[in-house]
């Protein structure tokens, strides 16, 4: 299978490492290789059909800044329309306004016939059913793991492994900084002002911290779980959504007294859809601390499924990523085959 990176970011080069690190799995599972044969950032472009050397992409990356050695094409839409390859991997930056180049190139490429597998979730948290529906018109895979929860890996396991289970609902910790927050001004009796300033120290935090602290990023991902999981049609704009920046070292104080933790949860079902400060009993799975995420899921067969792991981060999004590149090449023909 060849692959085609759009972003050479921490994600862009975190799964750059992993398709150089598990060519093995790939020929002993799916007797093929998977080869990188394009990556651009915003500077430069690598392209070679016959495929790209990892390490070189990456070294360049570091010592130069750019992934290529070429111009990166003032016309995307026509580098992604007519270069050959099966799969695009998008990890370029989110964007909550219209999806910016990330819509553009998962609409492009899914348009021209090819697997996409994304990092992104502004494209998905904008324009899930039209960008899902091009896929299936296409024949073509779109898969979204890394796009909630790095590597908690809910979608899939929602999708595919509880596929036979009713799901009511789903509620979780969609935001890894906030739970730190909230975590740090309960275990350190931090103001919130203060908790935040820790994360930003330690990179938890963007500078302009509205994007994680008034649940934007939260309701981003609890929207692509509702249309995924939920088969709903809704943007992140339609989640009722209150952030932690109101939460005062009282309220988490007084919780305490009574043994609870204050927790910022995504819920969705049917009737549902909220981003919220919620009480949870300390000890209970959602009281979980630091920078995890967790999901919750409520079954009727199973009863409560209960995934957690780590939000964020280079290889953890890549193993996500990886997790679907595995699907395509498990689920389906790549493109070249189907055209042989
Ligand atoms: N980092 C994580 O832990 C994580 C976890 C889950 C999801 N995500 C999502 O994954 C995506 C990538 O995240 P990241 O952390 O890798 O971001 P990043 O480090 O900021 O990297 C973004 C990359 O995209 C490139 N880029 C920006 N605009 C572009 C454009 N218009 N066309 C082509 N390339 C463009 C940048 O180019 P330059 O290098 O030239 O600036 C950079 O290489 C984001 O959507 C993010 O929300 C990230």
């Amino acid at each position: 299978m060849d692959v085609f990176i759009a972003g050479f970011g921490v994600v862009g080069q975190g799964i750059t490492e992993v398709i150089r690190d598990k060519q093995e799995l790939f020929i002993k599972h799916f007797g093929e290789k998977v080869r990188i044969v394009g990556a651009f950032d915003t500077k430069s472009l690598a392209l070679d059909p016959s495929g790209l050397d990892p390490d070189e992409l990456l070294k360049r990356k570091d010592s130069l800044g750019k992934v290529g050695k070429d111009e990166v094409s003032d016309d995307i839409v026509k580098l992604l329309q007519d270069t050959e390859y099966d799969l695009l991997l998008e990890v370029t930056p989110t964007n909550i306004k219209d999806g910016g180049a990330g819509y553009m190139h998962i609409h492009t490429a899914l348009s021209a016939g090819r697997h996409v597998a994304t990092s992104n979730k502004g494209p998905l948290a904008l324009k899930f059913r039209e960008l899902t529906e091009l896929a299936e018109r296409n024949r073509v895979h779109l898969r979204y793991e890394a796009s909630v929860g790095g590597a908690m890996p809910v979608i899939n396991l929602s999708r595919e492994l509880l596929m036979g289970e009713e799901i009511a609902s789903m509620r979780g910790i969609l935001n890894g900084t906030c739970n730190f927050i909230l975590h740090r001004m309960k275990e350190e009796r931090f103001s919130f002002q203060f908790a935040l300033r820790e994360a930003q120290e330690l990179g938890y935090a963007e500078t302009d911290p509205s994007y994680d602290i008034d649940g934007i990023d939260s309701a981003c991902k609890l929207a692509i779980l509702a249309n995924a999981i939920f088969d709903r049609d809704v943007t992140y704009a339609d989640v009722s959504r209150t952030g932690i920046r109101g939460i005062s070292e009282e309220a988490v104080a007084l919780a305490a007294e009574h043994k609870q933790v204050i927790r910022l949860i995504g819920e969705v079902s049917k009737e549902k859809l909220e981003v919220a400060p919620r009480l949870v009993p300390a000890g209970h799975p959602l009281s979980i601390g630091g920078t995890l995420n967790i999901a919750q899921l409520l079954t009727d067969l199973a009863g409560d499924v209960t995934v957690v792991g780590r939000g964020a981060g280079r290889m953890e999004t890549a193993s996500a990523l990886l997790s679907d590149i595995l699907a395509i090449l498990k689920n389906g023909e790549t493109r070249r085959d189907a055209k042989r």
